[in-house]
């Protein structure tokens, strides 16, 4: 699959090189293009600008900061619209780890009116460590990337 993927930080980082193990085409863009460059060079992948990624991505993956977000979805354009948008982001900020977004708005919403995509909330609730696959969240199951939860048995699932 060809993953588009935008920003350049701690969480494109473990998952990308998740995806780039599983076999995946990525290509990545960020404010700092030698971060980026840096990342696609680790995976055997290509840097271009916001609007080629996102022209390549058949599925995107938006990892930047709050602050970053306006931005970044301007310079994103049109070229996702119809297509998968995995958010794996917490518009926080850090101090107190409070929500930034309008109450009753969140920022996945905002991600879907701007890009025209298909938003999937992922991956925000653990720490990158987790997504490394190099971090144990318990004593009993390790997390896979990308979409694969490991379940002891004694855990069950249940609909009620
Ligand atoms: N780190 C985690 O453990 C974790 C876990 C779950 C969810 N998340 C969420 O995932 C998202 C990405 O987190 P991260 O840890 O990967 O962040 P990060 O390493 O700090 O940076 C991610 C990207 O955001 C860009 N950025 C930051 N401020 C910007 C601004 N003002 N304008 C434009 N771009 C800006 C950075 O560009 P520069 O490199 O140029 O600064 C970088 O490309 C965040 O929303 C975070 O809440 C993080």
């Amino acid at each position: 699959m060809r993953i588009g993927i935008f920003g350049a930080g701690a969480m494109a980082d473990a998952l990308g090189t998740r995806w780039a193990a599983a076999g995946h085409e990525l290509m990545i863009t960020g404010r700092t293009v030698g971060k980026a460059r840096a990342l696609a060079d680790k995976w055997g992948a290509h840097t271009d600008s916001f609007e080629e990624v996102a022209e390549f991505a058949e599925v995107a993956l938006i990892a930047v900061l709050y602050q970053g977000m306006t931005s970044t979805l301007a310079q994103i354009g049109d070229a996702l619209r119809g297509k998968v948008i995995v958010d794996c982001n917490n518009p926080v900020e850090v101090e107190h780890f409070t929500l930034v977004t309008t109450p009753g708005r969140s920022m996945a919403q905002e991600i879907e009116r701007v890009t025209g995509g298909h938003v999937v909330k992922a991956f925000n609730l653990c720490h990158a460590r987790v997504w490394q696959g190099t971090h144990r969240c318990s004593t009993a199951a390790a997390l896979s990337c990308p979409t694969v939860v490991t379940i002891p048995p004694r855990w069950t699932l249940r609909a009620d």
